[in-house]
């Protein structure tokens, strides 16, 4: 039976608030978060789907969790807890490194907050996973409440499980959720759409459901070496927004904002509107672009976040679908079918409204970057490799995974050039935690196989000549993807270079925690979690 769709309406998620106003100033309020099992309605006509949620309770427990809205300059602290039971809803490879408590029971949840600048302690480490109540925790786990500082920019910023080994499954269960930094003296005279009806954050994933309600995984196993789990890239037919598949939202004849967050394990969007109408960006993960950037599409990949402005008195139509025409894998996969090419539809009221809002000419002003200013210069390859010993195929960054001793060793407050050889047949998204990039552009290797097959034998881009590859044609970096960034999209087949600042894009700040010690951070692909991460 096949899902009708735009028959649910959009839901917003509850928000929570990280601070109190006390006689006029904001102050921290500590918050406890817990992840529970429970029955989620994901559309009118699908029974109710054995979920985890993030809320402050079960009952109020929702996917996506909780909206957490916090203030520039005001600390947050966040417990989270485990009240999860000992089994897991969704079946898991065990083969791979993957967190598994002594007693063989309960699951281990770790929570990052993604985009966030603060201590490592705090940074929800594949390691420092626990089970509920604590009860057992991985190798790193330090601390029950973590802290996180908000001395960052304003921006999106979005949470969600990061276990070892069990991050796809943990997410796909619907461990995700949104987290917002606010700065009044920055963003009140930019006057962009605000309030509850016009600042609205969609969060954008795929799912596929059993005819009895609850989340299908598809096995891959089809080899004796390889488990039935074995899942590297994760696909579904339904495409959900904010824990509705296909929802719909009646809007007005004005401006609103959309906060929008590519939270699939895998799938890539390229959004669209129906009818023409157009995105204008003023925002991207975690950080304000310099101008807004008008486009009629924007292609985000997983954990990707676009940050725009949608002026509906603009619309010709009364109604719009909002699009997706992203293959996949992308972009070397399927072409989308009726269903998951179609995200969400607005029903846009007839009468014309006026509102105050504006489209500012500039937004936020930031460092440019200054590649003079690097420290180093690295070479980064990724790679799918397989050997008879190996089986499956797993992603290697520099021939490494992820629980090898630490490669690169970047010095707090500095900046570096990356350049990432990406010499798969996907597009993998980059995420570096701790850092902020700026994309400066992308280069097509000649002969790629040939320095395949080098670096498949040493394992080292100088030595294998890299700049010699490096010089086919180059794509120019979208004027909404040029500012600082904290994933993003590595083109298979080229060389991407970054500049990647270890340090705050406000020059004028300091690290909110002792940068002396040198804390240790991952980067890692954002495709489901399935690669190996390395520390930084
Ligand atoms: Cu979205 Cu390591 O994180």
């Amino acid at each position: 039976s096949k899902l009708e769709k735009f028959v649910d309406e959009l839901p917003d998620m509850p928000k929570i608030q990280s601070f109190e106003v006390v006689n006029g100033v904001f102050k921290s309020k500590p918050l406890e978060i817990g992840m529970f099992k429970k029955l989620w309605k994901f559309h009118r006509d699908l029974p109710p789907t054995p979920v985890y949620a993030y809320g402050t309770s079960k009952r109020n427990a929702t996917i996506p969790g909780p909206t957490i809205e916090a203030i520039h300059g005001v600390d947050a602290f966040v417990t989270w807890q485990n009240h999860l039971p000992s089994n897991h809803i969704l079946a898991w490879d065990p083969t791979i490194p993957t967190a598994i408590p002594r007693t063989k029971k309960g699951i281990p949840t770790v929570v990052h907050l993604h985009g966030s600048i603060g201590e490592p302690e705090s940074d929800g480490h594949a390691h420092s996973w626990f089970t509920r109540r604590f009860k057992e925790v991985g190798p790193t786990w330090t601390k029950k409440e973590y802290h996180y500082p908000n001395s960052q920019h304003p921006g999106n910023l979005w949470y969600h499980d990061h276990a070892m080994g069990l991050t796809r499954v943990n997410l796909l269960a619907g461990l995700i959720g949104a987290y917002i930094i606010r700065d009044r003296d920055v963003e009140t005279p930019l006057r962009l759409p605000c309030g509850d009806e016009f600042d609205r954050t969609l969060m954008v994933f795929d799912r596929s459901f059993l005819t009895n309600g609850s989340i299908y995984m598809n096995s891959t196993g089809n080899n004796p070496s390889i488990h039935p789990q074995w899942q590297p890239e994760y696909f579904g037919d339904a495409i959900i927004v904010n824990g509705k598949a296909w929802p719909r939202l009646t809007v007005r004849r004005r401006k609103y904002r959309f906060r929008i967050i590519n939270a699939s394990n895998a799938r890539f969007f390229r959004f669209f509107f129906s009818n023409g109408l157009k995105f204008i960006h003023v925002a991207d993960d975690s950080a304000y672009l310099e101008k807004p950037v008008i486009t009629n599409e924007t292609l985000l990949a997983p954990s990707e976040i676009a940050d725009v402005i949608v002026d509906f008195s603009k619309s010709k139509s009364d109604s719009a679908i909002l699009g997706n025409d992203a293959v996949y894998p992308y972009p070397s996969g399927d072409a989308v079918n009726e269903d998951n090419g179609k995200v969400m539809k607005f029903i846009i009221k007839k009468e014309p409204e006026h509102d105050t809002w504006r489209v500012p000419k500039t937004l936020v002003k930031y460092p440019d970057a200054d590649l003079s200013s690097a420290s180093k210069t690295r070479y980064i390859a990724m790679y799918e490799y397989t050997s008879d010993i190996d089986e499956p195929t797993h992603l290697y960054i520099n021939g490494k995974r992820f629980d090898e001793p630490v490669t690169e060793t970047p010095r707090v407050g500095t900046s570096e050039i990356w350049n990432v050889i990406n010499l798969t047949e996907d597009n993998h998204p980059l995420h570096i935690h701790l850092g902020l990039f700026k994309v400066i552009d992308q280069t097509k290797l000649v002969k790629e196989e040939e320095f395949k097959a080098c670096m498949l034998k040493l394992n080292d881009a100088i030595k294998c000549k890299i700049d010699h590859y490096a010089r086919g044609d180059k794509i120019e970096v979208p004027a909404h993807e040029k500012g600082w960034k904290n994933v993003y999209k590595m083109t298979p087949g080229f060389v991407t270079k970054i500049l990647v600042r270890f340090a705050f894009i406000h020059s004028n700040e300091s690290y909110p925690f002792d940068a002396t010690t040198q804390p240790g951070y991952v980067y890692h692909c954002h495709v489901s979690h399935f690669s190996p991460e390395q520390i930084l």
